[in-house]
């Protein structure tokens, strides 16, 4: 296994970073004078730019997204560049066979799960020719919406429980080429729920619906509960972070043990800091 889990980590990227900077970023931006694509511009080089008239629409708010760290919604920062990196390195693996369902995990909670999927879904939308579908896969935690700073009453659980159509839980955050659904109800019974032919229809039509949508799933930790495994069944590809200098290697290797490894697309080092 240690074997393994060494090629994993030879083979696939590393995400090199820390954002403690990312609380200034707003004031960075002000200073930034590279130009921005125009819109025209965009649509001449193939942007997608579809209108959401059928998801709820919020609006974001940029200092709140900057002090949660989500950095990569800002167009010219270096955090936002890592996580281009990382989206080139998927785009690489996953294009030439179609996958386009990535799920976010790792061995434990806190490592960085919820704000690599936020974040890696940013980047993915800045693409001209690609929309993004960030999903809240963890049904005891919601944690999407408040990184993101908006109040949310329905998410995957009310789908699934309460028939809620899927229109009515998507969010357009009013950026360009990126929903999302988070929020809502909580259950225990998460694993049940995830394994209900409700569930995998609804993997099934995320993943087919638009040829050109990547759907990223930020799913919950696999050494924790059986839900992560179940959602590895339903996703083309699995991303794990591994939290630098504080995950536990035989945690790393327990977890990749219990995912398809053929599914694997990488692990992501979270929090890492050049300077130590
Ligand atoms: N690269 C990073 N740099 C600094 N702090 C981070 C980084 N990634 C995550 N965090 C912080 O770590 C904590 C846990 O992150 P979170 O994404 O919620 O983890 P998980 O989803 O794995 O439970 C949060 O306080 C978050 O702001
Ligand atoms: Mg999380």
């Amino acid at each position: 296994m240690a074997a393994q889990l060494k090629n994993i980590f030879e083979d696939v990227y590393k995400k090199f970073m820390n954002m403690e900077q990312s609380r200034e970023l707003p004031a960075k931006l002000d200073k930034a004078d590279i130009q921005t694509i125009s819109r025209e511009d965009r649509a001449k080089a193939g942007w997608i730019s579809p209108v959401y008239t059928m998801s709820r629409k919020v609006r974001l708010d940029m200092k709140t997204l900057a002090n949660n760290r989500c950095a990569a919604v800002f167009p010219c920062t270096a955090e936002t560049e890592v996580y281009k990196v990382l989206r080139t390195r998927i785009l690489d693996c996953t294009k030439k066979n179609g996958s386009n369902t990535i799920m976010v995990t790792s061995a434990l909670p806190r490592e960085g799960k919820t704000l690599t999927a936020i974040n890696l879904s940013f980047a993915f939308a800045k693409l001209f020719e690609q929309t993004v579908l960030l999903v809240d896969g963890d049904l005891r935690q919601q944690d999407i919406h408040k990184y993101l700073g908006y109040e949310s009453d329905r998410g995957l659980v009310d789908y699934l429980l309460d028939r809620m159509p899927l229109s009515e839980i998507m969010t357009w955050p009013g950026i360009d080429k990126i929903t999302l659904i988070s929020g809502g109800r909580l259950v225990r019974e998460s694993t049940e729920l995830l394994i209900t032919s409700r569930m995998w229809e609804l993997a099934s039509e995320m993943k087919d619906r638009y040829p050109d949508r990547y759907v990223i799933f930020d799913a919950p930790p696999v050494l924790t509960s059986a839900d992560a495994m179940n959602f590895a069944q339903m996703v083309d590809g699995i991303l794990v972070v591994v939290q630098a200098e504080k995950t536990n290697v035989d945690d790393v290797n327990a977890a990749i043990s219990l995912l398809p490894i053929e599914k694997i697309i990488g692990t992501v080092l979270n929090k890492f800091a050049p300077t130590r």
